[in-house]
C-alpha cells in the first residue's frame, strides 16, 4: 500500500513536471506529439480513437459537449463550414485543444460529380483522373473537409458485387496507377495544404474478392494471388503518400481484417513500413462478434486494437471497453499510445495543429449557398465524362448521329438525374445533373426534333423496386410510372415510328450497383428488354446507351442494337458528354477496365488468369478442354476494348534486342496509325507473359500503356521500355523475383487483338 501510494505520488509529480515542460516547437512532429500524449488522460486518449458519423438526426449540442470533454477524435458526414465550425470550436474549448478532423466519402467528386470510378478507369487517361482527384479535393477542402475515404482500390473480378462500380476494375497494374494518381490529386503536394484532403485507401484488404460477389462475404485466397494480384494497388497508393488505410469488413482466410494481426501489423506496418492511421470500416469492431471471433464487445475491442486498428468508425466499443481493458492491463498503455500517436500524427499531417480552421475558414467568409451551381466545375466534369464513354458497337456507321430530322429518345434512364450521379455521389445534387434528355436537347437546339417517351420503368419487380428505394433515405431513388407496362411501350413505339433514329437509355438504376447491391444475374431487367424488343421491331436504327455500374451480359442486346455506347454513371455533366459522343463532337476513346462476360455463369472471367493444362482454343473446341459447352467461350467484350469513330492499326512490333540482361532495359516499338477519317485518341497497351516459370503465370498481364491523339491518317512510333522490374512476381516463397527464360511481349489496342514478339531474360 505504501509503495503504491509512493508510485502514485511519483507519477503525479512526473505528470506535473511534464505539464510544466514547455511544449516542443510544432515543427518537431515527433516531440510535439509525444509531449501531447504524455499530458493526456486515459479518457482523452480513448476519445481520440473515436470517429463518429454526424447525421441530421444527431443531437448536435450533446456532440459538442462530448468534443469539449475530449471524447471524440473526428467526425464524418458533416460537410460544410457552418456545420463543422461549432465542433472545432468545441474542440478548442477542450483541455488540450486537440483539433478535430472532418471526413467524408469523396469518391468521384464532392459537389461536381465525375463518372463513377469504373468509368474513370475506362478513360485510361491519367491527366483526366488527376483532374478528378484535384478538383474533388479543392471542392471538399473549400467545404471544410480534411479527409476522404478514398481511393477505393479493391480489385473486382466478380461483377455480381455491387461495389464493382466503386473501384477501377479487374487489373492490378491499371488500378495501381490510378490509385497513385488519385492519392496525389487528393493530397496535392501535401495533405496539410488548405486545398488538400488526406486520402484514406480502402478497403484493406481484398474486399473485392468476396465469395460469390456477395457483399460482406468471406475471402479465401492463396498468398501468391494476394501478393501478385490484389495487394499491389493498396501498396502503390500508400507509396504515393496516402495518409491512412480503411480496413475491410471481410475476413481473409478465416480471420476478419479488423482483427487481423498479420494484415495490419506484419504486412502493413512491418513488411510495407506503413506509417499512418488505420481506421475500421463502419461498425466493423462490433461485427467481430458476428464473425464469431469475439465473444463480446470487450473482446472485440481488445482484438481490434491489438491487431492495429487505430480509430474506430461509428462503433461505440472503443469508448465503452478500452477504459476497462487498459486499467486491467489487457491492453497495454503502449498499445493505446501507439493508436493515439497515429491519430494525432494524421491530424498533424493534415495541418490541423498549425491551424485547426485551415479548411473551415472564418465565419465571415461562409457562403450563403453551398449548393450554388456556380461552385461546380462543369467543364472538367464534361471533359472527363466524355473520355470515360466506351463505344462497344457501331454497325453501318449508325453513330455519330446527325443533328437533323427526328430523334426518339426513350428509356427509363434517359431522364434520370439521380442515376446520372452513380452511387457514393458525396454532396452532389440531382438537380445539378444534366440528364441524357437535357444533353440531347441542348445539343440539337432547333436543328432536330427530339421526342421523348419513358418506355418502361427500370424494373417491373416490386420487391426490387422497394429494395432500391429503401437505399435512399432522403428521396425516392426510382420513381415508378404507374401506367401499365404495355402503355409505356406503346408510347415509345409511337415515338420511334415517327423518328429517323431511336436512342434508348437502358441498364441499371444507380442503386443496383451499390454497397450491399449484389446481383445474381447481369442482365438488364426484363421490363427494359421488352422495350428494346418492341423498338427493334419498328425497324428503325437503334442506339442503345447503357447506364450501369458493372459489366452486364448484353449478348442479346448487342444483336438488337445498331450501336452500343457504355456510359456507366457519368456524373453531373453526363448528359452533355453523352450528347458530345452521340453527335460526334467528341470522338470516343474509352476502353473497358473490366471484362464483359457473356453470362453470369462464366464468372469469374478476367483477362489475366493463370495458365492451365487444357486451355480452350478458339476454333478448336473438342472435348476435354476448359470450356462451357452450351455457349461460345471467351468474353463478350475483352478487357481494354473500345471503339472509336476512327480506326487504328498497330503494326511492326519490334524489340531492340532478343536478350535482356538484369538491370538493363529493352525497348519495344510499334507503329500506330489512325486509318480513319477523323482525329481520335486510342490506348496502346503493352502486355507481358512469362512463358515458363517456377509457378503458372498469367496468360498475359498489362504492364504499360499510352493514350495517344492521332490526326486522321497520322502514324506514330510508340516506344515502351521494359525493365527487369516489369518481369518480377511473387513466387511460392513470396520472394519477388524475375526468373530467367522466355517472355512474350504483346502490344495491341485491347487485351485480345495483339501483336507478339519474344525475348529472353538472362
Ligand atoms: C463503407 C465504406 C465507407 C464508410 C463510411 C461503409 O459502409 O463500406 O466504404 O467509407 O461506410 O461512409
Amino acid at each position: 500500500m505504501k509503495l503504491s501510494m509512493l508510485g502514485l505520488a511519483m507519477a503525479l509529480a512526473s505528470q506535473a513536471a511534464l505539464a510544466a515542460t514547455p511544449a516542443p516547437p510544432l515543427q518537431d512532429k515527433q516531440a510535439f506529439i509525444e509531449h501531447l500524449i504524455q499530458q493526456m488522460t486515459l479518457d482523452e486518449k480513448i476519445g481520440q480513437l473515436r470517429l463518429i458519423s454526424i447525421g441530421p438526426e444527431m443531437p448536435h449540442a450533446k456532440i459538442r459537449e462530448e468534443i469539449a470533454a475530449g471524447r471524440i477524435g473526428g467526425t464524418f458526414n458533416s460537410r460544410t463550414a457552418p456545420e463543422n465550425r461549432p465542433m472545432q470550436d468545441a474542440a478548442m474549448r477542450s483541455r488540450l485543444k486537440i483539433p478535430m478532423f472532418f471526413a467524408y466519402d469523396v469518391i468521384h467528386g464532392n459537389r461536381t460529380i465525375f463518372p463513377i470510378s469504373l468509368g474513370l478507369a475506362a478513360t485510361w487517361d491519367m491527366d483526366a483522373i488527376a483532374k478528378v482527384g484535384r478538383t474533388s479535393a479543392i471542392e471538399a477542402a473549400a467545404d471544410s473537409l480534411d479527409m476522404t475515404f478514398a481511393p477505393m482500390v479493391d480489385i473486382a473480378r466478380d461483377p455480381r458485387w455491387g461495389r464493382t462500380s466503386e473501384g477501377f476494375g479487374e487489373d492490378t497494374y491499371l488500378t495501381s496507377r490510378i490509385g497513385q494518381v488519385m492519392v496525389k490529386g487528393f493530397q496535392g503536394s501535401s495533405p496539410a495544404n488548405p486545398d488538400s484532403i488526406m486520402a484514406i485507401v480502402k478497403h484493406f484488404a481484398l474486399y473485392g474478392a468476396v465469395e460469390g460477389g456477395r457483399d460482406y462475404n468471406t475471402v479465401d485466397m492463396s498468398l501468391p494471388k494476394m501478393y501478385n494480384d490484389y495487394l499491389p494497388p493498396y501498396r502503390a497508393s500508400l507509396d504515393a503518400g496516402a495518409g491512412g488505410v480503411m480496413v475491410a469488413l471481410n475476413s481473409i482466410n478465416g480471420v476478419p481484417a479488423t482483427s487481423n494481426t498479420w494484415l495490419m501489423n506484419d504486412l502493413l506496418r512491418g513488411e510495407w513500413g506503413f506509417k499512418g492511421v488505420t481506421i475500421s470500416d463502419h461498425g466493423a469492431i462490433q461485427e467481430l462478434i458476428r464473425h464469431g471471433v469475439a465473444k463480446d464487445g470487450r473482446e472485440a475491442a481488445k482484438l481490434a486494437i491489438k491487431a492495429g486498428i487505430d480509430m474506430s468508425m461509428n462503433d461505440s466499443l472503443y469508448g465503452e471497453e478500452l477504459p476497462g481493458l487498459v486499467k486491467s492491463g489487457e491492453v497495454t498503455q503502449a498499445e493505446l499510445d501507439q493508436a493515439v500517436r497515429e491519430v494525432l500524427g494524421a491530424k498533424y499531417e493534415m495541418g490541423l495543429f498549425k491551424d485547426p480552421y485551415v479548411r473551415i475558414g472564418k465565419a465571415e467568409n461562409d457562403l450563403k449557398d453551398y449548393y450554388a451551381d456556380a461552385r461546380l466545375h462543369r467543364d472538367a466534369a464534361r471533359d472527363v465524362a466524355r473520355r470515360s464513354l466506351v463505344l462497344l458497337e457501331n454497325r453501318k456507321e449508325t453513330l455519330p448521329l446527325k443533328k437533323a430530322g427526328t430523334i426518339a429518345l426513350v428509356g427509363p434512364l434517359a431522364d434520370a438525374p439521380i442515376d446520372m450521379m452513380g452511387s457514393w455521389a458525396a454532396d452532389g445534387r440531382p438537380a445539378h445533373s444534366v440528364t441524357v434528355r437535357e444533353g440531347l436537347r441542348r445539343a440539337v437546339g432547333d436543328k432536330a426534333k427530339l421526342i421523348y417517351a419513358k418506355g418502361s420503368n427500370v424494373t417491373g419487380d416490386k420487391a426490387m423496386f422497394d429494395y432500391l428505394n429503401f437505399l435512399n433515405f432522403d428521396a425516392p431513388e426510382i420513381v415508378d410510372d404507374l401506367r401499365p407496362a404495355a402503355v409505356l411501350i406503346d408510347e415509345a413505339v409511337k415515338a420511334a415510328k415517327q423518328a429517323d433514329v431511336v436512342v434508348a437509355v437502358v441498364g441499371e438504376s444507380r442503386g443496383m450497383s451499390h454497397e450491399s447491391s449484389s446481383r445474381t444475374t447481369l442482365e438488364i431487367p426484363a421490363i427494359q428488354r421488352d422495350l428494346i424488343k418492341a423498338l427493334k421491331a419498328t425497324g428503325k436504327p437503334l442506339v442503345l446507351v447503357l447506364m450501369n455500374g458493372r459489366p452486364l451480359s448484353i449478348g442479346w442486346e448487342r444483336e438488337q442494337a445498331d450501336a452500343l455506347l457504355e456510359t456507366w454513371f457519368s456524373g453531373t455533366e453526363g448528359g452533355n458528354a453523352i450528347a458530345d459522343v452521340l453527335f460526334g463532337d467528341y470522338n470516343p476513346s474509352g476502353k473497358l477496365a473490366i471484362t464483359f462476360p457473356r453470362s453470369v455463369g462464366q464468372i469469374p472471367m478476367y483477362y489475366n488468369h493463370l495458365r492451365i493444362g487444357r486451355p480452350f482454343t478458339p476454333g478448336k473446341p473438342g472435348n476435354y478442354t476448359s470450356q462451357y459447352f452450351e455457349e461460345p467461350n471467351g468474353p463478350l467484350y475483352p478487357f481494354g476494348y473500345g471503339l472509336s469513330y476512327s480506326s487504328f492499326e498497330v503494326s511492326g512490333l519490334q524489340l531492340a534486342k532478343n536478350q535482356l540482361k538484369r538491370g538493363d532495359t529493352l525497348q519495344a516499338t510499334v507503329t500506330v496509325k489512325n486509318t480513319g477519317k477523323r482525329d481520335g485518341e486510342t490506348v496502346v497497351q503493352l502486355y507481358l507473359q512469362d512463358v515458363s516459370a517456377s509457378m503458372s503465370r498469367p496468360v498475359k498481364e498489362l504492364k504499360n500503356f499510352q493514350k495517344l491523339l492521332l490526326k486522321a491518317g497520322e502514324s506514330r512510333t510508340v516506344t515502351f521500355s521494359i525493365s527487369e522490374d516489369d518481369l518480377k512476381f511473387y513466387n511460392g516463397q513470396l520472394q519477388r523475383v524475375a526468373e530467367p527464360g522466355q517472355f512474350n511481349v504483346q502490344v495491341g489496342l485491347d487485351s485480345e487483338a495483339v501483336q507478339q514478339q519474344s525475348f529472353e531474360l538472362l
